[in-house]
């Protein structure tokens, strides 16, 4: 990257937001699970809409790519930059309007962490719908680039079904302004759909005009002991009638214990003795326990109110980093019908080796499972692949809500088929003809770096 375009970048943001020291970059250029890592020359921290179009401009300019970066907690390396792109983070994007009340909306910056707006929503007594264990650290403009999911999805949709508009800056620097928020609109192509999960790759997405949901601060939530998987999936139906039912999380055996292992804390039941466990949540204006009591009568479980549902939560939310310290996993994010998880997760044991383990936890509502395998070493590619094809023949997908980032590159199209990718790759040529953002995301063009042989 030459001196001069140093220079326009120093001069559209500031001396102190281009970082070019080792030091300064190192936590941008890695992913917060070691699974890959890359370079940049420098890191560019824009703190306005105008300031993002003007490195666009100036990056596109000079012929260099682009790698626009959130929070960093994505999973698949998507916003970790390669192949000498600059990394744009946009943590500095964090303003908030005002929450609106009449329209149940609110504009957020793209740097607005998950957990800000979610404590702005609930000062008008609303709320945020999507949330996930890294709300705290993962922002606006990476939930909506990568569709993020959580557990709510089953009460509230994906971010897809959050964003009611969308202010993006295109690969030539000019600026999509769609934030007014109609609830109802028919005119022409809807723009901010296209952007939702497009990972960066067809524009940088800098600020979102989000729905609200009413703030159900009145919870109970329960853990419920199966004997199976298949047993839990049945349980699913019985669920779904529950009138207030806000989350339904998997967590196979091996995932509460290692969970509550990295916790030193003792699970709150006996993980020895359940094939499947499954955390109920329910959500309301008045208090939701007796659905759940209820509920409880004839099933295995334990209630968990107040402090224990937020230990319960606390035990969920930190299964991902409990499986960081174990090494670096095969990480899967998979769905597939959920009449079918119990075939899958056959078949991943049968395949994985004897010596590796496998701790998978999801999304029950949505068949979404989140694969972790430590200690596959040499098999893990060909692991990879084989759970991959297995979903793909199960009439599943290979990314629910992490997205494809570089790390299924490879498998897009598979699972498109070449007239739908085909189609994916016509709308990445007409919006960003010289591959300047996000290059190597969703299509393969630049050269990848993964640690080891990982998701
Ligand atoms: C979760 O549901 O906790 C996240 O998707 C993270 C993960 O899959 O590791
Ligand atoms: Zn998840």
């Amino acid at each position: 990257m030459s001196e001069a375009l140093f220079a326009e970048l120093r001069t559209i943001v500031g001396q102190s937001n281009v970082l070019t020291d080792a030091d300064m970059r190192a936590t941008y250029e890695n992913d917060w699970l070691r699974q890959w890592d890359g370079e940049t020359p420098c890191v560019v921290r824009p703190s306005s809409v105008e300031e993002v179009a003007a490195v666009v401009r100036v990056a596109a300019a000079a012929g260099v790519p682009i790698v626009a970066q959130g929070g960093n907690t994505g999973l698949v390396g998507g916003s970790v930059p390669r192949a000498g792109a600059v990394l744009l983070s946009l943590q500095r994007l964090t303003a908030l309007g005002p929450v609106d009340t009449l329209a149940l909306q609110v504009t957020a910056g793209a740097g607005v962490t998950i957990d800000a707006l979610q404590q702005h929503a609930r000062a008008s007594g609303l709320d945020f719908a999507v949330d996930w264990g890294a709300r705290a650290t993962a922002t606006v403009g990476g939930a909506v680039s990568t569709n993020a999911g959580g557990s709510r999805v089953v009460r509230f949709g994906t971010m897809r079904a959050q964003v009611m508009g969308l202010q993006a800056v295109l690969a030539d620097g000019s600026i999509i302004d769609e934030l007014a928020g109609l609830p109802k609109e028919t005119a022409g192509l809807h723009l901010p759909s296209l952007l939702v999960g497009s990972e960066g790759t067809l524009a940088v997405v800098t600020a979102a005009r989000l729905r609200l949901v009413p703030w159900y601060r009145e919870t109970a939530a329960a853990l419920v002991a199966c004997d199976s998987l298949t047993d839990a999936v049945l349980l699913l139906s019985r669920l779904r009638q529950l009138p207030n039912l806000d989350a339904v999380e998997l967590m196979m055996p091996e995932a509460l214990s290692v969970a509550c292992e990295f916790l030193g804390v003792k699970p709150p039941m006996d993980p020895r003795e359940a094939g499947a466990f499954v955390m109920v949540d329910c959500a309301a204006l008045t208090d939701p326990r007796d659905e759940l009591i209820e509920l409880l009568a004839d099933l295995r479980g334990v209630l968990a109110l107040g402090n224990q549902r937020e230990a319960l939560y606390r035990m969920r939310d930190h299964i991902t980093i409990a499986i960081g310290t174990l090494g670096v996993p095969l990480k899967l994010d998979v769905a597939v019908p959920v009449a079918q998880l119990d075939r899958l997760v056959r078949l991943i044991h049968a395949a994985a080796p004897g010596e590796a383990r496998v701790i998978i936890f999801g999304h029950l509502a949505e068949g979404n499972l989140h694969v972790n395998i430590v200690g596959a070493g040499d098999a893990s590619a060909a692991l990879r692949d084989r759970v991959l094809q297995a979903v793909l023949d199960l009439g599943g997908t290979i990314s629910a809500e992490h997205g494809i980032g570089v790390a299924k590159v490879d498998w897009l199209e598979r699972q498109k088929g070449p007239v739908a990718y085909g189609a994916m790759r016509a709308i990445k040529k007409a919006l960003d003809p010289k591959n300047q953002l996000n290059p190597g995301v969703l299509f393969a063009s630049a050269p990848r770096r993964r640690r080891a042989a990982r998701g």
